[in-house]
């Protein structure tokens, strides 16, 4: 056994979140603090204009893909992509209150329970390939959009899920934002609480559907995956508060406003990073490119550069830079996609697809094969005064 001493363990560590304690390895991403995201040794920057079946290869294999792995490799994503009929039927059969992540959760184990075959990696495709329509089937029964059309998944990955979720009045760009957005969230290292939490409910061995609905359902708190969805609120009630001809210097009083009356200021800093996420940089570049006179987009820019300026004067913070969140609602809104309760859901149908690939590594490659062992932390015992 390799007796490396990676950290020592004090009680200073103890009730922080695992903050830093390494627990194991992670084959697909990894999370640098001052250079951000990899997908294998590709950094998101370079990635994130690809085809998104050639990233999911890259982190299935940990490697590129040739051209005709490439083909190959998209085939079988095509053979294995609709859901049956069974499954869309009983989506449509459940409630429609209360947040679709919770929807969301409930049609991932519905699938599971008509497709599952017990093989880690077969699921882990099977699901890979279905999850654009079953989003889709979400998304149009509980927003009432209506019947789901067929999957045709040879019009690509991302183009196939935008051509089955019905969006009324859909702008141009919108299917090329659903898939810059898809890329940059498949994967953020092995420790983010969704997937750690898919990881560690797969190590009892739970199937992967189940593991993966486990894992959604970390996804849906407001400090994990739904945090997308309250930032765009941030980003409207700032503009609402200081209209859209503010200048940097009044939303920056704004901010200090927040701060001073103990309010979040959404979409800034990070567990890990502590440069600004290049996922939110590529997002940036993109609102720019795409909507730089949106007034959200806009106020988005206000607030990069405010928020940064005035979260820097605190010695305590240790990363006073914007995240992922911090402008996806607003070009997602800019795009034509304005409805902030689906954000996270767009988040599971991304993220799902990197936790699958991760308890593929954990189940069937980890510690030669034998998969790694139940999760089992351990707590000290504290008298309750
Ligand atoms: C994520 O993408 O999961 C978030 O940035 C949170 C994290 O990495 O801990």
């Amino acid at each position: 056994m390799n007796q490396e001493v990676l950290l020592e363990v004090t009680k200073e560590h103890l009730e922080t979140g695992l903050r830093g304690v390494p627990v194991g390895y992670c084959v697909t991403s990894s999370v640098h603090p001052e250079k951000g995201l990899f997908y294998a040794d590709h950094p998101i920057s370079e990635v994130a204009d690809w085809a998104p079946a050639r990233v999911i290869y890259l982190l299935y294999y940990g490697k590129e893909a040739t051209k005709e792995e490439l083909a190959e490799f998209k085939k079988s994503l095509h053979k294995r992509s609709a859901c049956s009929e069974k499954t869309l039927n009983y989506i449509t059969k459940l409630p429609r209150e209360g947040h679709p992540m919770a929807l969301f959760s409930a049609a991932i184990l519905i699938l599971g329970m008509e497709e599952l075959t017990g093989d880690y990696r077969e699921d882990c495709l099977n699901l890979i390939a279905k999850l654009p329509q079953l989003t889709a089937a979400v998304i149009n029964y509980h927003a009432g959009w209506g019947e789901t059309p067929p999957s045709r998944s040879e019009l690509g990955y991302m183009e196939n899920f935008s051509q089955m979720v019905r969006v009324p009045n859909r702008s141009e760009n919108l299917t090329r934002v659903f898939r810059i957005f898809n890329i940059l969230h498949y994967d953020h290292g092995g420790g983010n609480l969704s997937t750690f939490v898919g990881k560690a409910v797969a190590s009892g061995l739970e199937d992967l559907y189940g593991s993966i609905a486990a894992a959604m359902n970390a996804l849906a708190g407001p400090r994990h995956g739904r945090a997308n969805q309250e930032c765009l609120h941030f980003v409207e009630k700032m503009l609402s508060d200081v209209g859209p001809e503010a200048t940097e210097k009044q939303v920056e009083e704004a901010i200090r406003g927040k701060l001073s009356r103990k309010e979040l200021v959404y979409g800034f800093g990070h567990a890990v990073l502590r440069v600004e996420d290049p996922r939110a940089t590529v997002q940036y570049r993109l609102a720019e490119q795409l909507y730089p006179d949106h007034p959200l987009v806009k106020m988005a820019f206000l607030i990069r550069r405010a928020g940064t300026k005035v979260l820097k004067e605190n010695p305590k913070v240790a990363c006073p830079y914007p995240n992922v969140d911090a402008i996806s609602g607003s070009l997602l809104t800019a795009a034509g996609f304005p409805y902030p309760e689906y954000y996270t859901v767009l988040f599971g149908l991304s993220r799902a697809v990197g936790i699958a690939i991760q308890i593929v590594y954990e189940r069937c490659e980890a510690r030669g094969c034998k998969g790694t062992p139940i999760v089992r932390p351990k707590y000290l015992y504290k008298h309750r005064q």
